[in-house]
């Protein structure tokens, strides 16, 4: 079992932001050869409507496609019960839904106040899904673009009231505002709520603080992370929002201090080839592919 678990976002925040649709074929190769790099939990889409993400329009065969699969967790975002619906009629393994802690933000995003939206995740809770996990991701839990500051009161306060019907709850820093000293204190306060259900961070480097917030997490006992390959992501109803922590990056930080992710980085460097081919133009991302693994690298990470 890896000692830290990564789900990759990239095909779902990644490519909803991106100037540049990605054929859905495309989608499915890459997709194939994260999981074959040894990613083990990937969000592949969201069950949005069509017109309001074109580039989202796809999931359902998206979907079906990663189902086959074998040990991939197939992620999908639903932001409402007909998304949940449509996610499980496609077989997705996991549906996270994301609900803001800023009013302004949720508005913008799910036409909903906070506690509307909590009220529809507990709405698909109580709706039958055999099998299915379901995820509550506090999104802009550090702060807001367009709200600003947003109290750590509502954060603790959304958590608890997702952890009543949610698997597990996940905190979003969905526009980059967080540092290591606020996700200490705010993973440690929803913790002491929530316990064990508090399992995610879901980190956007869009100030250069995704490595750094992630260790900080990590050190407060968060063992899976999302993040994205090439640094792809955003929120598009976030002004100012950009990409994930780096999953490339991520990996390699982590493997490097020696603590495993069951991720082969040599085949997630060649999988970015996949994004480079489909998306031409689109900016792609990541301090060590470019820079390449250090030389020993294999002795110093696992020393005899
Ligand atoms: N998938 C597909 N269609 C959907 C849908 C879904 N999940 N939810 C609603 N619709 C359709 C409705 O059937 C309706 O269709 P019609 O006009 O043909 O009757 C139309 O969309 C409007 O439905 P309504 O319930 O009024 O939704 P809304 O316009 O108030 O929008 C959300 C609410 C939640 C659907 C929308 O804000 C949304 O999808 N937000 C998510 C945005 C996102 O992905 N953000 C990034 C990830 S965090
Ligand atoms: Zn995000």
């Amino acid at each position: 079992m890896p000692q830290v678990h990564i789900c990759e976002v990239g095909p779902r925040d990644g490519l909803q932001n991106a100037h540049h649709l990605m054929p859905t074929e495309a989608k499915k190769a890459w997709i194939s050869a994260l999981a074959a790099a040894g990613l083990r939990e990937i969000e592949v889409g969201s069950f949005v409507p069509a017109k309001l993400i074109p580039a989202m329009a796809d999931t359902a065969e998206v979907v079906k496609h990663s189902i086959s699969i074998p040990g991939l967790k197939v992620v999908a975002l639903a932001p409402n019960l007909k998304g949940f619906q449509r996610a499980l009629e496609a077989g997705a393994h996991k549906v996270t839904f994301p609900v803001s802690a800023s009013r302004l933000h949720s508005e913008s995003n799910v036409r909903m106040t906070p506690e509307q939206m909590v009220e529809e995740v507990r709405k698909c809770a109580q709706h039958p899904h055999p099998g299915v996990e379901i995820e509550g991701a506090v999104s802009t839990a550090f702060g807001c673009t367009m709200q600003g500051v947003v109290p750590e009161d509502d954060v603790v306060r959304i958590a608890a009231a997702l952890a009543q019907f949610c698997d597990c709850v996940a905190l979003a820093d969905t526009v980059g505002y967080a540092n290591p000293a606020q996700i200490r204190r705010v993973f440690r306060k929803v913790k002491s709520e929530i316990g064990e259900k508090l399992e995610a961070a879901h980190l956007h480097n869009t100030r250069g603080l995704g490595l750094a917030n992630a260790l900080a997490a990590y050190e407060e006992g968060v063992r899976h992370f999302d993040s994205s390959m090439g640094g792809l992501g955003g929120c598009p109803f976030a002004p100012g929002a950009s990409g994930n922590v780096i999953t490339e990056d991520l990996v390699f930080m982590f493997e490097s201090m020696g603590l495993s992710t069951g991720i082969d980085l040599e085949k997630l460097f060649k999988a970015r080839e996949h994004l480079l081919n489909a998306i031409p133009g689109e900016p792609i991302y990541g301090h060590t592919p470019v820079a390449g693994l250090p030389k020993g690298y294999s002795q110093y990470i696992y020393p005899r």
